[in-house]
């Protein structure tokens, strides 16, 4: 599967498959930011103001890879940015232009695979996802892309689940167990239970891929929910989890 785009045109048929479900389901916990502008990252909606991982964004270029149905996008609209939308699937960015005519905010809502981007060198100031495209892109492309569309000196920033995480699942499970059961060295492109292809890197090839890219590694954040955290369809054996062991990690990465 590495070295072609198999991963990338089944995740296309796959998003395409399961968008308006997500919508339905998890979107909602997102859903409220884009009328506020109160912006929460990952499953434990933990509040950008606790976090500061963007920081200042009036007037910046931000470009969301994997921007689903851009309540981020809008959210950051609403703060002054200058966003613009990327996703694989067609069908997300439906939703995308659902929401534009819903609140009124347009920006540019763009088609492609993070690991190929229609974008020219130094084209933003910050790229971002939380539980986006590098979540499902080759790292090895996605992550010197999103170096090439950055300014010097701009901020890539994205949340994923934790490599930790990745490998605690049990065959055929949809959460972790309290063992390590996965093959930690061998992750890159993981097919899941639910038929997407995910990505994911141990940390030290994670750090040593941001280095040779030109980046430096400024943060990993590793969001820790609170008791009775309120999340979508996360129970309290998860949240316990997620107490115990990092389940998510945002890495907080700058161009040199
Ligand atoms: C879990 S959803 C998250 C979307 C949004 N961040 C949210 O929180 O609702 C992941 C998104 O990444 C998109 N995606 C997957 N692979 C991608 C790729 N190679 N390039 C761009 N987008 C991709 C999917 O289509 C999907 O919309």
């Amino acid at each position: 599967m590495i070295g072609d785009d198999t991963h990338v045109r089944n995740n296309r048929t796959r998003w395409n498959e399961i968008s308006d479900d997500y919508q339905r389901f998890n979107a909602p916990q997102i859903r409220g930011q884009a009328f506020t502008g109160d912006i929460t990252w990952g499953v434990w909606g933990i509040p950008e103001s606790r976090l500061n991982v963007l920081g200042h964004v009036v007037g910046l270029d931000v470009l969301e890879m994997g921007c689903g149905g851009s309540q981020w996008s809008t959210a950051l609209a609403r703060r002054g940015a200058h966003p613009v939308g990327l996703d694989l699937s067609e069908r997300q960015l439906h939703h995308s232009r659902r929401l534009q005519r819903e609140t009124g905010l347009e920006f540019p809502l763009v088609q492609a695979s993070a690991e190929e981007v229609p974008f020219a060198a130094g084209s933003f100031d910050i790229v971002f996802a939380d539980h986006g495209a590098f979540s499902f892109a080759d790292p090895y492309r996605a992550i010197p892309e999103a170096a090439r569309i950055l300014r010097p000196g701009g901020l890539l920033a994205f949340g994923h689940v934790s490599p930790i995480y990745e490998i605690s699942i049990p065959d055929g499970a949809e959460a972790a167990g309290d063992r390590l059961v996965g093959d930690y060295f061998g992750l890159r492109l993981i097919s899941d239970t639910d038929g997407l292809v995910s990505a994911n890197l141990p940390y030290g090839a994670w750090i040593r891929l941001f280095r040779e890219s030109g980046f430096v590694v400024e943060d990993l954040v590793e969001p820790r929910p609170e008791t009775g955290a309120d999340a979508t369809h996360r129970d309290n054996a998860e949240e316990a989890w997620a107490r115990r062991w990092p389940s998510e990690c945002i890495w907080k990465v700058r161009r040199v």
